[in-house]
């Protein structure tokens, strides 16, 4: 203990000397505790046939309307726990990574980048999502004791944060579902029939309840299990958040070591400087504290925004120009609040593993750590000088239009005719002065000057964030599933 507060006085002490030598405002930080297993879900302790059960659920593209595609597709565990790119390609792709294609038609891609899963059981984190849409409700506002884009749609029973989270993809056309008319978990979507009898949870809790390999393990998971007909999707949602919370805490890194043992002389002399920075003159803690490296709040640093948006905002120029009814702006937060205040703000991504987990930035814009360092410190001079066809953004392959909504929804195949307007959505907004001007105008960080060393520095920070283990955790794809299908991403598959 003595040590830790020793370091921790060392650090501080650095970062005053930086800043009575830059004069900089003072924002020097503390080092956090360590980990421990108080700071997770069940006590770090979940149950480990509900753990089991959510690792079979978490590869089995049984979870999907079209059973092409599971959560691994796009949290892979080779990948960071994300996929490598961008914008993730959902349903109707194939292959892993950058080498994901898709196959079949898709609507486009996925608007935001997969987040990593890395210490997602953590008790801080207060909302899911880059805008925290899904958040906890103490009010009771409703039964579920959630808000969530589901309202009051959304189940009573689930049991943690992580476990409402794991509702949503499966709701999700463009992730998992798929089209309307193509199976009748993506008509339910659809139709806005998420709840009851014949709803999408519903349908996809009997296909469950049909496989005599899921009835044995639900029925070990769960003591309300006696039988097939008493499984349902919040169980399965519980067993993902179980496996979740357990698979993915990652806490061997480099920088645990300094805080266990206090003593800095676990990182590199680099890393070193790197963390003197990011707890004093580079002000990073103001916004990445804690444990987890982050504030769990919401802020307004002016990524750049690729990708088709999340069909806010009120601009209608990209329609007038293409002809397609959409809307191409992501306003984070705001979108949830519809306060002002809160517009393109983000949630402060954790940055344990950070340098595993790239591309990065809520769109993915960013493929470098480097690149994302310069871009905090004088985010409205990068984001004029963004090039936004540099992203990682692999080809689009066969595109599916999607028109009307609910009943009147229709999904038929682009007319190639119009591919290369239908394209223009990636870089729309980064190239309209108008809206890239919005996400500038809302910048909170001030500019501040860090010579090159100190920025490599800072990278090597990043780096010694890193566990060694959760580079490649492809040991927990299973080998084979209840449901007979191939997981998500198999063991065999390299690409
Ligand atoms: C097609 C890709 C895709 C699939 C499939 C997918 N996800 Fe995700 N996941 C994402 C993206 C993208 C986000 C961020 C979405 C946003 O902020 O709007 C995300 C967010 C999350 C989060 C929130 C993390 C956080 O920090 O708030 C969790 C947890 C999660 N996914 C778990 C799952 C589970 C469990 C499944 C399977 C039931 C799944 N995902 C399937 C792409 C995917
Ligand atoms: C004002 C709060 C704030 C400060 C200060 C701040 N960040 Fe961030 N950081 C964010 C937010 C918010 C994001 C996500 C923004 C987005 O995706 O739109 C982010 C993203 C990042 C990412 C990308 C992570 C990912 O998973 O995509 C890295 C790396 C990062 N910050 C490092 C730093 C470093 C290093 C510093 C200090 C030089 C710093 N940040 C200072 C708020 C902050």
């Amino acid at each position: 203990m003595t040590c830790r507060a020793e370091v921790r006085r060392f650090a501080e002490a650095l970062a005053c000397v930086f800043l009575l030598l830059t004069s900089a405002p003072a924002s020097s930080g503390s080092l956090p505790e360590p980990l421990q297993d108080s700071d997770f879900l069940f006590d770090g302790k979940p149950a480990p046939a509900q753990v089991e059960l959510g690792r079979l659920l978490f590869f089995d593209p049984i979870l999907s309307g079209n059973r092409n595609i599971s959560c691994a597709s796009c949290h892979d565990p080779a990948h960071g726990t994300g996929d490598a790119v961008a914008l993730s390609l959902g349903e109707g792709a194939q292959g892993r990574g950058t080498a994901r294609r898709n196959r079949e038609g898709v609507t486009g891609r996925v608007p935001r980048n997969a987040q990593p899963l890395y210490n997602i059981g953590a008790r801080e984190y207060g909302a899911m999502f880059h805008d925290g849409r899904l958040e906890p409700d103490p009010a009771g506002t409703f039964e579920s004791g959630f808000w969530s884009p589901a309202r009051e749609q959304l189940p009573a029973g689930l049991d943690s944060l992580l476990a409402a989270q794991a509702m949503f993809p499966v709701t999700s056309a463009i992730e998992m579902a798929g089209h309307k008319g193509e199976n009748p978990v993506a008509t339910a979507v659809a139709e806005d029939r998420l709840a009851g009898p014949g709803g999408a949870w519903d349908l996809l809790a009997r296909r469950l309840r049909e496989i005599p390999g899921y009835v044995a393990h639900f029925t070990a998971a769960f003591v309300e299990v006696r039988g097939a007909e008493d499984i349902t999707f919040v169980q399965a949602a519980r067993a993902l958040a179980a496996f979740q919370a357990s698979a993915f805490r990652s806490q061997n890194s480099p920088f645990d070591r300094v805080l266990e043992s206090g003593r800095a002389d676990h990182l590199s002399p680099a890393a070193q400087a790197g963390m003197t920075l990011f707890y004093g003159k580079a002000h990073c803690v103001a916004c990445h504290a804690g444990p987890l490296l982050t504030d769990q709040g919401f802020h307004a640093i002016a990524m750049p925004q690729i990708g088709p948006g999340k069909g806010h905002g009120s601009d209608t120029a990209y329609w007038r120009a293409s002809g397609f009814a959409d809307r191409l702006e992501d306003e984070g937060r705001y979108r949830v609040t519809f306060e002002r205040a809160d517009l393109f703000r983000f949630r402060t991504p954790s940055l344990r593993n950070v340098a595993l987990t790239g591309p990065w930035g809520h769109a993915g814009a960013y493929d470098s750590l480097e690149a994302v360092i310069r871009h905090h410190l004088d985010p409205e001079a990068a984001l004029a000088a963004y090039a936004a066809d540099a992203a990682a953004l692999p080809p689009l392959g066969e595109v599916i239009e999607q028109t009307g909504r609910g009943s009147q929804l229709i999904f038929r195949p682009l007319n190639p005719a119009r591919r290369a307007d239908y394209l223009l959505r990636d870089v729309w907004v980064q190239r309209s002065d108008k809206l890239r001007g919005r996400i500038a105008a809302a910048n909170e960080l001030t500019p501040l000057a860090l010579s090159d060393a100190e920025v490599a520095a800072l990278v090597a920070f990043l780096e010694a964030l890193t566990d060694p283990a959760a580079a490649d955790l492809s040991h927990l794809i299973p080998e084979s599933l209840p449901s007979g299908l191939t997981p998500q991403p198999s063991r065999r598959s390299t690409l």
